[in-house]
């Protein structure tokens, strides 16, 4: 995806409280952090952020961690956080939600063994060209990484529009030693539809008739 640069967001990225800094410092302490023993669920690859803002809203209960590795697309969603919390007064903004701008391959480095409960991926690059298979957020080297990081009764929640890395992610997780417990090549159609929440992109996309597919896997 090529990215328009927007001047001054690094500085502003780097100024924010919506942003955890330097966040190795917090590996094996995101409950200090949180100042609670609250599960810490993941999404890696957040965009706007619009999925992870509305999930921390409607679960108090659960601590939320954004990862996007473009400050660009980071600033957009700090600012919607802090656009919608602007109105609020300080006890009912959100404590559970923080951002990184971080690349999943740094995953370890962030997140001792079994501190994350859940990972989400949602509409994930596709890297359609073969050659950049391991790029993939569902390619083996990403979900080895998740293994190290997620507790052992963890699971990743995978949905996309796109069904030729759909296909190749279920062929690819089992290989990878995961197990899929759970799949729709039509979400939107599904009862569990009622408690979905959409990102930004499943909205366009699925404005445009494209069907979102879904799948969970554990280990
Ligand atoms: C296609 S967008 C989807 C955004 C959002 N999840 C949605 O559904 O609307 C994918 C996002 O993932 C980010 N991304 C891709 N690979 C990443 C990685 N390895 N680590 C962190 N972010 C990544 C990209 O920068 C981009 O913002």
């Amino acid at each position: 995806m090529r990215l328009r640069h927007i001047k001054g967001c690094e500085d502003f990225v780097a100024a924010s409280s919506s942003v955890a800094h330097s966040p190795e410092q917090y590996r094996g302490k995101w409950k200090e952090f949180f100042g609670n023993d609250h599960p810490v669920e993941l999404e890696i690859g957040m965009g706007k952020g619009q999925f992870i803002r509305k999930l921390s809203r409607m679960h108090p209960e659960v601590n939320y961690i954004g990862l996007e590795r473009y400050e660009t697309v980071l600033m957009k969603a700090i600012q919607r956080k802090e656009r919608e919390e602007a109105a609020l007064p300080e006890e009912e903004r959100r404590k559970n939600l923080v951002f990184l701008c971080e690349d999943a391959l740094r995953l370890p480095e962030l997140f001792a063994p079994g501190e994350a409960s859940k990972i989400y991926l949602n509409f994930s690059d596709p890297w359609p060209k073969s050659g950049h298979a391991h790029r993939r957020l569902t390619s083996p080297v990403f979900l080895k990484l998740y293994d190290q990081v997620l507790q052992p009764e963890g699971c990743v929640e995978f949905k996309t529009d796109n069904q030729a890395l759909f296909e190749w992610s279920v062929e690819t997780i089992p290989e990878a030693g995961w197990k899929i417990v759970r799949l729709t090549r039509d979400l939107h159609a599904e009862p569990e539809a009622a408690e979905n929440v959409m990102t930004e992109y499943e909205e366009k996309f699925s404005s445009r008739g494209q069907k979102i597919n879904k799948l969970v896997a554990v280990r």
